[in-house]
């Protein structure tokens, strides 16, 4: 059976997304098809639309969401119809070098629904990050699918299916962040505010927040930043090393993904501190510094792949921290709006006006 379902197409390069019918398979060998219930409007589903991740348009975007399993496939013995999920992706396949080697947060072969989902005339879509959930229903391989407690809503557990797990994991997972270590963080939207809440979870005890946006800023203090710094009118770096002692932070996470940005997080960590990229940048940027700068400032520079995250080992650690009152999801969701309401979601999120919002189905 083929479902017919509304689903939010990106037809072309910087055009207005647009409500579609969509088709969408039954579950084949190893997928399954999910009742969405909640999906998080997330800047990479902005970069799809604008071409800045590649050209396969038409994409049916949406990637950060939480639903019940409606069907599943042949050959699927650990979901069934019922299941409350967050979709994730990052389903590992157990068997590239990386998984062969134990990190398969770095899978280099991750799994995807193997049926494309189509548009009326049968045009094949390309569905954001293998998922496509700003949409009815969504056709995902079985991986995707992560079971957490049922308790947590959809809109707040659906945000750890991309920008809250990304911003955490940058910071705990990726930068290693520890009791009483500083941390500095560039970009205080919905990834960089997770990254902060990472931090003070790991025990950083100084934790900076940098924005252009003043109410970004008010709203990294409660995600946990310590101090903040306002990049229109301070100098980054400097007020960096000033609010640790002179040395510059343990780590520092670029949450925008921009050559300024980055350069700002290489210069404003300490001596062997770590930079860390999770904030995704456009195919044209480069960025040139002096490699003597590298060698003598020692320590790591790394980017952040979705936090470096194992979706069945922290979607429902993180879950039940939300649950226990130990880690405010709600706090994240400053909207909830309808499916047809995505284009308006990115004019609140470039304007700033939101840190998420999310769509109900
Ligand atoms: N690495 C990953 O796995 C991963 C996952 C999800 C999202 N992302 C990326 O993370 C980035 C942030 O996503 P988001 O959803 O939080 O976006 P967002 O638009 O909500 O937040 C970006 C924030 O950066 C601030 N900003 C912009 N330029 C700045 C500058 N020069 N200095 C300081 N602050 C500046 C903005 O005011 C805004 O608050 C995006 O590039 C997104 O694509 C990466
Ligand atoms: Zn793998
Ligand atoms: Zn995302």
């Amino acid at each position: 059976m083929v479902h017919e379902v509304r689903g939010v197409v990106a037809g072309k390069v910087g055009a207005k997304v647009s409500l579609e019918t969509i088709l969408v398979p039954d579950p084949g060998p190893g997928e399954a098809l999910v009742k969405v219930q909640a999906c998080g409007v997330c800047h990479t589903d902005l970069h799809y639309r604008e071409g800045g991740i590649n050209d396969e348009f038409p994409f049916l975007l949406g990637h950060e969401a939480a639903g019940i399993v409606e069907s599943v496939g042949d050959g699927v013995t650990d979901l069934e119809p019922g299941d409350f999920v967050v979709l994730n992706w990052r389903a590992v396949c157990g068997r590239c070098r990386a998984c062969r080697r134990g990190e398969s947060q770095y899978c280099f072969d991750t799994h995807n629904a193997a049926q494309p989902m189509t548009l009326a005339d049968g045009t094949p879509l390309t569905p954001a990050l293998g998922i496509g959930a700003f949409a009815d229903k969504t056709l995902v391989h079985s991986g995707q699918c992560t079971k957490v407690d049922p308790a947590a809503k959809p809109e707040v557990a659906g945000l750890l299916g991309c920008g809250v797990m990304a911003g955490i994991g940058a910071a705990i997972n990726t930068g290693g962040v520890g009791r009483g270590d500083s941390v500095a963080v560039l970009g205080c939207g919905g990834v960089g505010d997770a990254a902060i809440a990472g931090a003070r979870l790991a025990g950083a005890t100084t934790i900076i927040a940098v924005d252009l946006d003043q109410q970004k800023l008010e709203w990294a203090r409660r995600a946990g930043a310590t101090h903040t710094v306002d990049a229109r009118t301070d100098d980054v770096i400097e007020s960096i090393q000033r609010l640790t002692g002179g040395n510059g932070a343990d780590v520092v996470i670029d949450a925008v993904g921009r050559p300024e940005t980055f350069k700002q997080a290489f210069y404003a960590r300490d001596l062997a501190g770590t930079a860390v990229l999770v904030g995704v940048p456009t195919p044209e940027m480069t960025l040139e510094l002096p490699l003597i700068d590298v060698f003598s400032r020692g320590g790591a520079v790394k980017s952040s792949w979705y936090g470096d995250c194992l979706p069945s080992r922290d979607f429902p650690m993180l879950i039940d921290l939300y649950l226990q009152g130990r880690l405010d999801l709600d706090a994240f969701v400053s909207d909830t709006i309808a499916l047809d309401e995505v284009e308006r979601a990115f004019d609140d999120m470039h304007a700033g006006r939101v840190l998420r919002s999310v769509v109900k189905l």
